[in-house]
Parts: structure tokens; C-alpha cells; sequence
């Protein structure tokens, strides 16, 4: 895998790249990689000739100091897990290369940013658009691949690519589990015992709800017992949602052919953790 710090000899190399009319896979990460993040590049793979990653840890993306700080830093296993999955190139931009100077630049999304996670993390989406932009300039690649545990963030970027023009396939990847359940996080690394073992009511509360949602148990009657399980644990729950997968509007019932989404946000200790289920 060759890995490239700087825009301008990354650019080059890709160009020599297309030139030989060869596609280019692209997954954007934050690093600390685990098994999630390699099934996209996996993916990636089987649809591409040149699979590119990106590893930078955005600071416009985070609302909260602490959290960039104590956000997990592993280059060399992840250098080397990449390599292991097939990826061909590395991007690994520093701060300056990113920004120079902080950026002014704000994305609006209208509602998409104001429900779910933008309701408790401002601000967050529009640094994430900032840097995907960024990066999908200097990548121009075929296709670009994204994890649906990050939901809202898929449709926030796909906003951004029909708005902008971006001329790439998006391609939403399931998320990757634990075999207890949990959602792969790089943020799991941070978790101690105790609270790995409480953040398990991520996962179990969204199959508990599908599951009620099928009996046509009342959605807010679900919510009240989720709420009740997360007090239980001591876990601080900042949502559970329920929205249309399209636009992700809020519902509170689910109609016969409303491809519907269960989503969640909710702290284990000190790490905030995200999680959702399709309703099927
Ligand atoms: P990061 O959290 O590192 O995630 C990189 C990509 O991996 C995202 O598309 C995310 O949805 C996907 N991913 C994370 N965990 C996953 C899992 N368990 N299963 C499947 N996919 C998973 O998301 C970001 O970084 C950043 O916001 C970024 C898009 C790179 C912009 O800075």
C-alpha cells in the first residue's frame, strides 16, 4: 500500500491512474480501524481496480474538544490492516495539508441536520460535508463507500453529492458487529469493562423494538421502556428515534409500506455511542 501525506503527489498518482482508465474505490475513515471500516474497503475491492482510503481526524467534525482528543490514534495497525484487506493507496493528511487556516464554511442541510444527531452535536454534519467535499475533490473518485451505521450521515453526504454535482456513486455498506451484537466503533476501544458490557443495550433495544413495532406495540410505549432499561443501567440515553429511511422525518407509527429506521444515541461511561436496525 503506498501512502501519500500531501494533496499534490496523490493527485498525480491518481491521475496516472485514471489515465489507464482504471476506477477508484474510496473510503474515507478517521482511523483506528477495525472491522467495519475493512468491509468497505473489501467492498470497495470487488467494484474497483484502485482502492483508495483516507485516514484524518477531522476537527471540524467534533463539537466536543474531549472527544477529538481522546479520539483513538493506531497508524501502524492500521496501516497494516488496510494492507491486509486489499487497499492500494493511503491518504493521510495532517492539519495543515487539510485546512491551513480553519475553514469559514458552513453547510445548511435544512431539516436533515436539525433532527437525531444534529439536534446534540452541532455543527457536527457541516464539518463532516467540509471535509468529505474536500476529500472528494482531491480522490475524484468512481465510487464512494459509506457504513449505514452512520446513517443520517449517509443521507447528509448524499445530499451533498446530488446538490454539488459530485460525480460518483455512493454506496451504503450494513453495519459490522460484534458477535454479541454491538456495533464496531472505534470509540469501542475507549470502553472499560463495565461499560462494554451496558453498551450492549444499544443493539438489544433496537431488535427489542423492531420486534414490538411488528406486534404493532404503541412506538411510545416502546420508547418508555427504553428509556426505562437505559435509567436501569445508569446508561444516559440522548435518543431513540423512529423515522422514515428516505428522509429520515420522525414517525411514530409505522404504516405497511413505510421502510422505516430505528435509531439511537445513549453514553456507556463516558463514550457516546450510535447505533440503528432497519425496521423489518
Ligand atoms: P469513521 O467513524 O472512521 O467511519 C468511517 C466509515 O466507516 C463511515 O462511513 C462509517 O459509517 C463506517 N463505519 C464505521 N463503523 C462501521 C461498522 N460497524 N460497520 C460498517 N461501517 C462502519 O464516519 C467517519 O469516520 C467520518 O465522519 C468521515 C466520513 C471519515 C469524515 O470525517
Amino acid at each position: 500500500m503506498q501512502v501519500f501525506n500531501e494533496i499534490g503527489p496523490l493527485r498525480q498518482f491518481l491521475r496516472h491512474i485514471r489515465s489507464q482508465q482504471q476506477t477508484i474505490g474510496f473510503v474515507p475513515t478517521m482511523g483506528a480501524i477495525h472491522e467495519g471500516h475493512l468491509n468497505l474497503v473489501r467492498a470497495a475491492k470487488t467494484q474497483n481496480q484502485v482502492v483508495v482510503a483516507s485516514i484524518y481526524v477531522n476537527p471540524a467534525q467534533f463539537n466536543n474538544l474531549s472527544d477529538l482528543e481522546k479520539y483513538p490514534r493506531t497508524l501502524e495497525k492500521d496501516i497494516s490492516l488496510f494492507t491486509a484487506a486489499g487497499c492500494d493507496v493511503l491518504f493521510y493528511p495532517d492539519n495543515q495539508e487539510m485546512y491551513g487556516e480553519p475553514s469559514k464554511i458552513k453547510f445548511d442541510f435544512g431539516s436533515l441536520d436539525k433532527i437525531l444527531e444534529g439536534v446534540f452535536r452541532p455543527g457536527h454534519f457541516s464539518g463532516v460535508a467540509l471535509v468529505v467535499s474536500k476529500l472528494f475533490n482531491i480522490v475524484t473518485p468512481d465510487r464512494a463507500y459509506f457504513g449505514q451505521k452512520d446513517f443520517q450521515q449517509f443521507k447528509i453526504i448524499s445530499q451533498l453529492v446530488d446538490e454539488l454535482k459530485f460525480d460518483l456513486q455512493l454506496i451504503c455498506i450494513p453495519t459490522t458487529r460484534e458477535p454479541d451484537g454491538l456495533a464496531m466503533s472505534s470509540r469501542n476501544l475507549r470502553l472499560n469493562a463495565d461499560d462494554r458490557k451496558k453498551a450492549l443495550v444499544l443493539v438489544q433495544s433496537l431488535r427489542y423494538a423492531n420486534d414490538e413495532i411488528r406486534k404493532k406495540t404503541d412506538f411510545k410505549k416502546i420508547r418508555t421502556e427504553i428509556q426505562k432499561r437505559c435509567t436501569d443501567l445508569n446508561v444516559k440515553l440522548e435518543y431513540f428515534e423512529l423515522a422514515d429511511r428516505k428522509n429520515l422525518s420522525l414517525l411514530d407509527t409505522v404504516k405497511d409500506n413505510d421502510q422505516a429506521i430505528l435509531l439511537m444515541a445513549a453514553y456507556a461511561g463516558e463514550v457516546r455511542l450510535i447505533d440503528n436496525v432497519f425496521v423489518e
